[in-house]
């Protein structure tokens, strides 16, 4: 979310909104190959679990069209392949060339074929025509897009009418206790499992600071209901760590 016409934030730091793209992909591409791991050994394995239920609300059926937007390395994409069948269509979407490379690479060594496409863009500024997706999941990505209002207003122009968005991001816990401790883990250690796993510590403080910045769930529903979405609604998943938002284009 810009803060104002000129500066944003890229974590705690204020940047020149022209700036954030570039710091987002610097992260990105630094930590694409050991992404999928550092995802189990960060959340001990709970984000598959967050994800399956992204997958269940979703509701997608066989034929559809999904669109999985900073969809990075498809662990979303993977599943809807399989649910949509050979009728549908999966389109694994990521600004980041490294993130999208790893992505495609796993799902081709799954086994995963021809109703997956591969796009690189901006979900501030999709490429594709009005009214084509059923569904659309954006999961930890909407934190790190510099205009997050215009990507949602992309992706509302995006979806048919009857379709639905699905936003999981990391969100506030509900209880101070669990504040707390959250805070420790992810300002003391995460930054160290970061420099261990990943050769690198300062994405992992970033990935930190980004989840403090991040709009709160009330805050998040008003942004998906001004993008023009309807019966916006969200669940709170491990103490609201993490936030699951779905509204309908009607
Ligand atoms: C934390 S990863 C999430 C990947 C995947 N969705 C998952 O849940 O594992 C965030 C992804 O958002 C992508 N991203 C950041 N800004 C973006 C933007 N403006 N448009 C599209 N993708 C973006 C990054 O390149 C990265 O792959």
């Amino acid at each position: 979310m810009t803060s104002d016409k000129h500066t944003t934030h890229f974590g705690y730091q204020e940047v020149p909104v022209t700036e954030k793209a570039s710091r987002v992909a610097d992260v990105f591409d630094s930590v694409a190959s050991r992404y999928d791991v550092m995802n189990d050994l960060m959340s001990f394995g709970i984000h598959r679990v967050w994800k399956r239920l992204t997958i269940e609300r979703a509701a997608v059926r066989p034929g559809h069209s999904v669109l999985d937007i900073a969809g990075g390395t498809g662990d979303l994409t993977y599943k809807f392949a399989r649910l949509v069948g050979p009728r549908g269509r999966v389109v694994l979407a990521d600004i980041n060339e490294s993130m999208l490379r790893v992505g495609r690479d796993k799902l081709l060594d799954r086994g995963v074929g021809g109703n997956v496409e591969y796009v690189q863009a901006n979900a501030e500024t999709l490429p594709f025509p009005d009214n084509s997706f059923d569904c659309i999941t954006i999961a930890f990505g909407l934190r790190n897009v510099t205009d997050q209002n215009a990507a949602l207003r992309s992706m509302t122009r995006v979806l048919k009418p009857g379709g639905r968005l699905l936003v999981l991001e990391f969100s506030k816990p509900q209880s101070a206790a669990l504040n707390r401790a959250y805070d420790e883990y992810s300002f003391r250690l995460l930054p160290r499992m970061g420099e261990f796993v990943a050769g690198d510590a300062d994405s992992y403080r970033y990935l930190a600071e980004s989840i403090r910045m991040h709009p709160d769930q009330q805050t998040l529903k008003g942004m998906m209901e001004n993008a023009g979405l309807e019966r916006v609604e969200y669940t709170n998943l491990t103490g609201g760590i993490v936030a699951l938002h779905r509204g309908i284009k009607l």
